[in-house]
């Protein structure tokens, strides 16, 4: 396994690779992998004839406020578990190889960035496209494997590709929970035992609003306080619980057939975030 730390190492491997026949996954990560990050490397291995994850702190859709310096950070366990999930190379370089001092270029999705986590981290996003769009710049992949418990920045993903014609396909990967039903997060490294215990209700409370808004499809309102009620009652502090159409991120309708069911709360002072999607019947 091959590990780079520039931009011009990578780019000029995954030319040359191209150049041969060789086809690309790219599996964009922050390191601190988990076994959600493994489900992404186990699907690029299977798709592509090379496997680059990229591990980046990416500080650009930090707020100064939120917790880039404190990521949770272990480089060698992310290698030797890459290597253990046969990755072909690790791009991992530091914050000042990937942007210049001066630098003035973003990328931004505009619409789908809005509501959810859009409104309480205004220019996370347009980090997120900024720092994706380099990485297929330099990767050159065919394929690029993205989780769906981060469901909002999948579609501003792939929004970002059909906008710009990226020649990349965009691969959704399953969301991956602890047994008790936790939601994987690097972040989840932050709570402490109390807390984690009490996180499960966000889970469950997404549970219990899809149960009701499969019931009630015209009462999303009535589903999103049930579940909202449901996380404060466990001690946690609601940043959104939203029931809005899949695919537009527009809110429900009569017609609406694809529901993303999305929450985020803090516990304690760790922010997580967990969604449900599915679809209504008998519309
Ligand atoms: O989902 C993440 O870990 C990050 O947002 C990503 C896609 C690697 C961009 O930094």
């Amino acid at each position: 396994m091959k590990i780079f730390r520039t931009r011009d190492e990578l780019q000029k491997f995954a030319l040359a690779a191209r150049r041969s026949g060789k086809t690309i996954a790219l599996v964009p990560t922050m390191g601190f992998l988990h076994e959600g990050h493994l489900s992404l490397i186990d699907l690029a291995r299977a798709k592509a004839d090379v496997v680059i994850v990229s591990i980046f702190v990416n500080p650009t859709q930090f707020a100064p406020t939120e917790d880039f310096d404190s990521y949770p950070r272990d480089f060698d366990r992310d290698a030797g578990l890459c290597g253990l999930h046969h990755a072909d190379v690790i791009f991992a370089p530091a914050p000042g190889e990937m942007y210049a001092p001066d630098a003035s270029t973003w990328v931004e999705e505009t619409r789908l960035s809005g509501p959810l986590c859009g409104a309480s981290r205004p220019t996370f996003f347009r980090g997120v496209t900024t720092v994706v769009a380099k990485l297929f710049l330099l990767a050159q992949p065919d394929y690029a494997i993205f989780g769906e418990k981060d469901a909002q920045q999948l579609l501003v993903i792939k929004r970002m590709v059909r906008d710009l014609d990226f020649p990349v396909e965009i691969i959704a990967a399953p969301l991956v929970r602890d047994p008790d039903g936790l939601a994987l997060s690097s972040r989840n490294r932050y709570l402490s035992e109390d807390e984690r215990r009490r996180a499960l209700a966000i889970h469950q409370a997404l549970l219990a609003a899809k149960a009701a808004l499969v019931q009630q499809p015209s009462a999303p309102g009535a589903a999103e306080d049930l579940a909202k009620a449901a996380i404060a009652a466990a001690g946690g502090k609601v940043d959104y619980v939203s029931a809005l159409d899949r695919d537009t991120l527009a809110p429900l309708t009569s017609e609406s057939q694809w529901v993303l069911l999305a929450a985020a709360a803090w516990f304690g002072t760790t922010r997580l975030i967990d969604n449900e999607m599915f679809e209504l019947k008998n519309r």
